[in-house]
């Protein structure tokens, strides 16, 4: 058989800032949100999901969208931001962000859930984003969560994804994330999506989004290589999850997916140490642990005093 041809280099969005942050109880200080998107675009981080203009009701965490996007927008970075609806839509415009991300999950109940409407509903309002993303000048992507299982139907059949994917298409959407949100991709369910998504949408650019929920998180990303993407959403130090699912937890950690990639060979621009640095201080932020791993043991290479360990003398 022969080997799959690996990208020379991938694109890593950071999502640590929206899907990082959102279901963390304690608020993150405006300031403090800044200072760590600032740090992550000095490691080499380019492109963020960097909050979300979703209700704050809702979502308390993401009040604060706006001043976000005004403080860390520059030149070289691309800040987009989650938005539910047309009234979103206006606010993202207004903040300056440069891509609204739309999204709908696969399942009806998930949907129902998430964001207190029918997917058929969802759709219907993404064509008024589309038009007030289009008078903005600002490109649409869009996002499908529960997009390999969802936590109350179980299985997602693949023709759905197909289906969202070719209306996202119908929009004017040529960006589509699949989202795992609460962990349920496996290798073969990401090959077989990806094969789907490049005959039924084959202009569109693929992302994939997975959760570590059930620890297959970057052996997934290593399928979706395989099928020749480029673009993965991560998380720094494994924050993350969907406030509403249930056991839903984090992202992939994005250490752990630029250790791995750049250990095969695969650039992204991305300085590790910087990183690592950048995910210790978020810990203190959200006041507990991450589950990162890099963080915790550091890079392959690293070595130790040997006077550091105590030897195993019986
Ligand atoms: N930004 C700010 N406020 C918004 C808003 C938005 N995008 N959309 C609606 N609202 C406000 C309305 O103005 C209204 O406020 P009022 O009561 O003061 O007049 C209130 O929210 C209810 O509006 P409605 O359209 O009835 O929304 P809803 O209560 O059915 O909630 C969503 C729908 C989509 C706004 C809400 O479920 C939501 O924000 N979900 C986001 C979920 C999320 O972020 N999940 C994690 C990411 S996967
Ligand atoms: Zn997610």
């Amino acid at each position: 058989m022969e080997e799959p041809t690996m990208p020379s280099h991938v694109e890593i969005v950071e999502v640590g800032l929206r899907d990082g942050l959102q279901a963390e109880p304690v608020f993150v200080p405006t300031e403090e949100k800044i200072a760590i998107a600032k740090a992550l675009i000095a490691a080499g981080l380019k492109h963020f999901e960097a909050t979300s203009f979703v209700s704050p009701r809702a979502v308390p965490q993401m009040a604060d969208a706006a001043e976000v996007i005004a403080a860390v927008r520059q030149p070289g970075v691309l800040l987009s931001a989650l938005v539910p609806n047309a009234k979103g839509a206006e606010r993202a415009a207004e903040a300056g962000v440069d891509a609204m991300v739309v999204f709908m999950s696969a399942s009806e109940s998930h949907n129902l859930k998430n964001v207190n409407r029918s997917r058929a509903e969802s759709l219907r309002g993404f064509a008024d984003v589309a038009r007030i993303a289009a008078d903005a000048g600002i490109p649409v992507h869009g996002a499908i969560a529960t997009a390999f299982g969802c936590p109350f139907e179980g299985i997602v059949p693949v023709d759905t994804i197909t289906d969202i994917a070719r209306q996202y298409r119908d929009l004017g959407i040529e960006t589509i994330s699949l989202g795992d949100t609460t962990g349920m991709a496996t290798p073969t369910l990401v090959k077989e999506r990806c094969r789907a998504l490049a005959k039924a949408v084959p202009d569109a650019e693929v992302a994939l989004h997975f959760h570590n929920t059930r620890g297959v998180g970057l052996v997934c990303v290593y399928a979706g290589l395989e099928e020749g993407i480029t673009r993965f959403e991560s998380s720094l130090g494994g924050l993350g999850g969907c406030p509403f699912a249930p056991n839903a937890t984090g992202n992939i950690c994005t250490e752990d997916l630029v250790y791995m990639l750049e250990e095969t060979g695969i650039d992204t621009g991305v300085d590790l140490e910087a990183l690592i640095e950048v995910a210790k201080r978020t810990e203190r932020a959200v006041q507990h642990g991450l589950p990162g791993q890099l963080m915790k043991a550091g890079p392959r290479l690293k070595t130790y005093d040997m006077e550091s360990v105590r030897t195993a003398a019986g």
